[in-house]
Order: structure tokens, then C-alpha cells, then sequence
């Protein structure tokens, strides 16, 4: 974080001092909770669905924070925020346990502040790369992350810290040495992405796709599609720098093209994107190679990664950092040094009896369900595969169709047997049961400690295992079952 004084915090947030003198500096990052406070941070003042944070404000400044910032006063050094705009705040994904409005005041001066920061930082050569859609934002966040920190100092959030705080918090980790700030913008509603670009204004802006994750909160794929578009709106015009990198392989993104002053680069693989894959292929991990061409030469890329869905992550990564000044043979090189940093996300690990266990239990929606399932099928090749699915939420009206859908396309790509796990998920099993002659293919379990049963019983040597669902169904503990040497005969990553 740049050096602010608490007085500067006030003025900047409208608020005003309170048992400060106001020369009280902070140097050290903003934190939430009390424990994480650095010396010299600034700690953040919550309500919480159990505890308030601002019970907890006198400890954090006698454990080293140099100030508050609250909604009500405390005792200590602090800022006493006004209350929340409403007009301001209308595109703000509302806190858990936020009952007096006191966290929308504390987060909308929070965003005052990260404001702040990048218009200071932004003259100096500091570059703010916003990244959106339906799936793909933190993989591609991870991955633009890693093209760019070879060209200078690069902040992005940890996991997927892309939320009411995390986006401000992520934003006040920037400095007067830091180049670059890679932003993921998720939207559960219409708003939220112009909300998240006013915070930190991107001058380079990613749509990856349009999918129908969240569709429950937005209606419809088109609702989804204008929300998306909020950030190639949000970008300064081409004459500013603003650079709008779509997907042209999916046309709600390609359209896109038309509600930005942005300069636009198409990425993908049809012949109208700039930045382009040719020639992809699957190895026998599904890990793709292609011919990266660009306006700037070629060169040929091996994804480190797993999936064919990598590939539109990758261009749209080589885009950002051709943009910023890489070369087409550092973005290849890079590209093909990548490590996957966010968990549970297209995970490969082989185990010592050469059992594949594919672990994206992190997130599931229709698109990346799609995904995950084609990575399968690619790693079978004379192996048996086995899908191990749970259910996909927030899926409103459209869920039971969806679920029935994957169902039926475990079929169409030759899986080999389908595990469903959780009642909520039992139309993949019934869609699965209904196409084709599936009978014993497909077996409907209770939960996950059924799941892990029959796996453990039935796996044999050489077979690949692909595990997800939304987050929420918690699957993670199956691959970790599966993984674990007291089940199985032991791991090698
Ligand atoms: N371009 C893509 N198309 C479809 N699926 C993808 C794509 N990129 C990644 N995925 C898959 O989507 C899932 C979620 O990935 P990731 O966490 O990167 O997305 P996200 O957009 O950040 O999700 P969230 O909305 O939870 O933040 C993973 O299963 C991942 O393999
Ligand atoms: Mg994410």
C-alpha cells in the first residue's frame, strides 16, 4: 500500500478522525481480521454473521495497526466512515451480517481508498488488466499473472479473493513499485462489474466467455451477457490505452466489440482473431499444443495445464502481455512454464498403481462441467474413465435440464462409468440412464462417503478419475480420499 496518514485516509473516505491526531501513518496492508494485522496496516472494521469487527479494534491497534477505519467509534485511532451512498453503492454484492448498513459504509470507503491508490499509481505506469466470464476468470488471472511478472511487479488476489473485500484489498496491496494489477471481476447480478471497474479502473479488460454460471440471479444468458459487458464498457477509449481482449469463438463476447471505445483484439480460434491457436492438439494428460500466431509472428506453445478450454485462457493471457510488451517467444516460453497456482482446479495426479485422479472439484457450472468431461474423455484413450459429478449450483429454473444435459453428454463421450453423488444432482443420473443403453454405467449415491466406497472397491490399475461439482457439494474429499495413501497404494504428483 502507498503511505497514507489517517488524515488522508479521512479526507479520502469523507470521514472523519476520531482519538487520532491524524499524523498517524499507514504503511502496512488493510486486513479484516484483528490476527493479520501487519505493523503500520489498516485494520478494517466489519460486522461479521457472529462477530463485529469493530469489538476487535483496540487489539489490532495494540497489536501494531497503525489505525482504524469504522462505522461507529471505537477505542482507538480511527476514521469514522459516513454512512453508505446508496447511489454509489447500489452495484455492491451486500456483506453476510451487514443488518445496519455499517459494512456498506466501511466498503464503500474501502473502495474510496483503493481508488485512490490506482488513480496515484496509474500516472506512474502502473497498468490495472480487469478479467471476466462465466468460467475461467481465476485460471486466467493465475495465468496472466505469470506472463507479466517478468516485466515488473505484479499484484493479483490469491485464489479466487474476488469478492466485496477481496477486490479492495487486492487493489491496496499495489505500490509505487508495482507495473501490474490483474483483477478478476465477478458479477452475481447487473451493476456489479461497473461497481468493481470504478474501484480500480482497468485499462486492458478480458471477457472470456458467457456461460450460465449464476444464471438463477440474471435471468437469462443474454442478462449474463450484458452484465459481462459492463467492463469493455468501463475501458478508457483507444486513444487512452484502453485495450478490450475478447473471446471471438463466443459470439455474446465477440458482440462485445460494439459497447467499447476500447481498442479490440480478438483472441481464439476463428480466423477473425488476432491473437490466435492453430493446429491444437491433446497429449495423453489432455494437456494442448497449438501454433500461436499473432500480428507480432508465431510460435509454437505446449500448455503445462490440462484441457482444451486452456487454450482460449492462454490467447487471451498471450493478448494481455503482447499488449504490455512481451514478445511472441517470451509469452510461448512462459506459457509453456506455467504452474497452475489456485487449488482444485484441473488438478492431474497419478498415483503409484497409475490411477489418474483429475481433481476439479473447486467449481462446477455447465460450461465448465462440458469442459472437464471432453479433458476426460481426451485422457481415456483405452484407459476406463470414470466421471464423478455432483451437482451445480445456482442454477434457478434451468438446473434440472442442465444436470439431465451432463448426463447425457457423460454418455455421448464413451465415459466408461458414471458416479453422481447427492440427490440434488440425480438428474445427471436419470439424463445418463435415459440416452443410449446405459444400465450399471451409472450409479446414483447418497454422498461422498458413498462415492469414495465404490470408487475404493471397484478402481483398478490405469483407470482416470475425473471429481466435480459446484463447491458447495463438497467433493473435494473424494479426490482427497482417493488420493490418500491409507486408501490407495500411494501418490506421486
Ligand atoms: N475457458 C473456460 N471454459 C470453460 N471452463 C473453464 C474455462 N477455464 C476454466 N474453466 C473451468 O471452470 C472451473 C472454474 O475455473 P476458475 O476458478 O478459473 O473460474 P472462475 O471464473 O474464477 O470461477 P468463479 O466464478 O468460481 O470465481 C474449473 O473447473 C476450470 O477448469
Ligand atoms: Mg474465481
Amino acid at each position: 500500500m502507498i503511505p497514507l496518514t489517517l488524515a488522508a485516509v479521512a479526507e479520502i473516505a469523507g470521514g472523519r478522525l476520531h482519538h487520532a491526531t491524524g499524523d498517524e501513518l499507514v504503511t502496512g496492508g488493510v486486513e479484516f481480521d484483528s490476527r493479520k494485522v501487519a505493523d503500520g496496516g489498516l485494520f478494517v472494521a466489519l460486522p461479521g454473521e457472529r462477530v463485529d469487527g469493530h469489538d476487535f479494534a483496540a487489539q489490532a491497534v495494540a497489536d501494531g495497526a497503525a489505525g482504524v477505519l469504522a462505522a461507529r467509534e471505537v477505542d482507538a485511532p480511527a476514521v469514522i466512515v459516513p454512512p453508505a451512498d446508496p447511489e454509489t453503492h447500489s452495484g455492491s454484492v451486500a456483506l453476510a451480517g451487514d443488518t445496519d448498513g455499517s459494512g456498506a459504509a466501511v466498503l464503500q470507503a474501502l473502495g474510496a481508498l483503493a481508488r485512490h491508490v490506482v488513480q496515484t499509481l496509474a500516472p506512474g505506469g502502473l497498468t490495472v488488466v480487469g478479467v471476466t466470464g462465466s468460467s475461467g476468470k481465476t485460471s486466467t488471472k493465475d495465468l496472466i499473472a505469470q506472463l507479466l511478472e517478468p516485466m515488473g511487479d505484479t499484484v493479483a488476489p490469491p485464489g479466487s479473493f474476488n469478492n466485496e473485500l477481496g477486490h479492495p484489498w487486492t487493489v491496496l496491496k499495489a505500490d509505487r513499485s508495482t507495473k501490474h494489477l490483474v483483477l478478476e471481476l465477478s458479477a452475481r447480478g447487473p451493476g456489479h462489474i461497473a461497481h468493481l471497474a470504478a474501484i480500480a479502473p482497468p485499462r486492458i479488460g478480458v471477457v472470456l466467455n458467457v456461460g450460465s454460471a449464476h444464471v438463477g440471479e440474471f435471468g437469462s444468458r443474454d442478462g449474463i451477457a450484458k452484465a459481462k459487458g459492463e467492463l469493455p464498457e468501463a475501458l478508457p477509449s483507444a486513444a487512452d490505452g484502453g485495450v478490450a481482449v475478447l473471446n471471438a469463438d463466443d459470439p455474446l463476447v465477440a458482440a462485445m466489440a460494439e459497447r467499447t471505445n476500447a481498442r479490440v483484439v480478438l483472441v481464439g480460434e476463428s480466423p477473425s482473431a488476432q491473437v490466435r491457436a492453430e493446429s491444437v492438439r491433446l497429449d495423453e494428460l489432455a494437456r494442448p499444443s497449438f501454433h500461436l500466431v499473432t500480428p507480432r509472428g508465431k510460435a509454437d506453445v505446449q500448455l503445462p495445464l490440462h484441457g482444451e478450454h486452456q487454450v482460449g485462457n492462454a490467447l487471451a493471457g498471450a493478448a494481455v502481455a503482447l499488449e504490455l510488451g512481451a514478445s511472441v517467444d517470451e509469452v510461448a516460453q512462459r506459457l509453456n512454464g506455467l504452474q497452475r497456482r489456485s487449488q482444485q482446479r484441473m488438478a492431474v495426479t497419478t498415483r503409484d498403481d497409475g490411477v489418474v485422479i483429475l481433481n476439479d472439484s473447486y467449481n462446477a457450472n455447465p460450461e465448465s462441467m462440458r469442459a472437464a468431461l471432453k479433458a476426460l474423455a481426451s485422457m481415456s484413450r483405452g484407459r476406463r474413465s470414470w466421471a464423478v459429478l455432483g451437482e451445480m449450483a445456482e442454477l434457478g429454473d434451468a438446473s434440472v435440464s442442465a444436470h439431465d444435459e451432463i448426463g447425457r453428454l457423460a454418455v455421448r463421450l464413451n465415459i466408461s462409468r458414471l458416479v453422481v453423488v447427492g440427490e440434488r444432482a440425480a438428474a445427471m443420473h436419470h439424463g445418463a440412464s435415459h440416452e443410449g443403453s446405459w444400465g450399471e454405467e451409472s450409479t446414483l449415491v447418497p454422498d461422498t462417503a458413498a462415492a469414495v466406497e465404490l470408487l475404493r472397491r471397484e478402481l483398478e490399475p490405469g483407470d482416470v478419475v475425473l471429481v466435480k461439482a459446484s463447491n458447495a457439494a463438497g467433493l473435494g474429499v473424494v479426490a482427497d480420499a482417493l488420493l490418500d495413501p491409507a486408501g490407495a497404494k500411494g501418490a506421486t504428483a
